[in-house]
């Protein structure tokens, strides 16, 4: 069975202030056996792993350059977000692509700096609502696995994590529904099976896009969400801890009922 994995991406939110109020709460919450990924903005990730010390919540960076180091101005490379304590790289947002023009190669290139450091690439595919109007979603998301797939290989996403995240849900309020969402899941899950059975068996498919604690027990009902990439819903503690506690909820309750 595949680790329940829930990841909070505050994008460019937050403050020391606020991290001191919602990461103390999450630490001395028990959401096992769900695994809590934070990706705070760079400029408070050493803050947070402070606060984070000693607790099973990792910690992640929102993006990360496909330099590992140099004359890149404004850049952070894999390096620096691992010696600061990262397990997890997010890498081709939606955002990352629409407001700062990060193409599949360039998102390939990313996605291989983060897998050599031995840390977890989250890649983010999805399609805009224009796209999904036109029947382009599978074309679409698939071109953003393939650049993978292509550039690196399919054992480059062993130890991977897919997220996707429909450009039209996100930060909407207008989540996909589980069976919308679990109809692409499926499909992406089948296409990297043609690759490679086994990474596809067991990488993690996130569903990303207006997560909540109302709707995520619904979504990872569906049997290829193993967990969500939640934006606004993990600005607040107490949306963020009944979040994880649904998904725990829903994984134990299945855990019961396995032979
Ligand atoms: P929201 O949960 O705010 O829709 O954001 C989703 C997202 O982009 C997470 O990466």
């Amino acid at each position: 069975m595949r680790q329940k994995l829930i990841i909070a991406n505050w994008k460019m939110n937050g403050s020391t202030v606020l991290l001191e109020r919602l990461l103390p709460p999450l630490v001395r919450t028990s959401v096992k056996p769900v695994q809590v990924v934070v990706c705070p903005p760079m400029a408070y990730l050493a803050q947070a792993g402070a606060l984070l010390a000693g607790s099973r919540i990792m910690l992640g960076a929102q993006n990360a350059s496909e330099h590992n180091s140099g004359a890149y101005t404004g850049e952070t490379s894999v390096t620096m977000v691992k010696e600061l304590g990262c397990k997890y790289v997010l890498v081709g947002h939606s955002e990352r692509r629409h407001h700062y023009g990060e193409t599949d190669d360039l998102v390939a290139d990313k996605f291989a700096s983060i897998y050599k450091a031995g840390l977890v690439p989250v890649l983010c595919i999805g399609e805009t609502e224009a796209e999904r109007d036109a029947n382009k979603t599978r074309e679409v998301v698939l071109r953003q696995v393939d650049a993978i797939l292509e550039k690196l290989g399919p054992c480059a996403l062993f130890n991977a994590v897919v997220a996707y995240e429909p450009r039209w849900a996100i930060g909407t309020g207008n989540t996909a529904t589980p069976e919308q969402a679990q109809s692409v899941h499926q499909m992406v899950r089948e296409h990297i099976s043609e690759a490679d059975p086994i990474v596809a068996r067991h990488m993690p498919i996130l569903y990303g896009g207006s997560v909540n604690a109302d709707n995520i027990a619904d979504l990872l009902a569906m049997p290829d969400i193993d967990g969500g990439l939640v934006g606004g819903a993990s600005l607040e503690s107490e949306e963020f801890i009944d979040t994880c506690r649904a998904a725990r909820l829903l994984r134990n309750s299945m855990e019961e009922s396995l032979p």
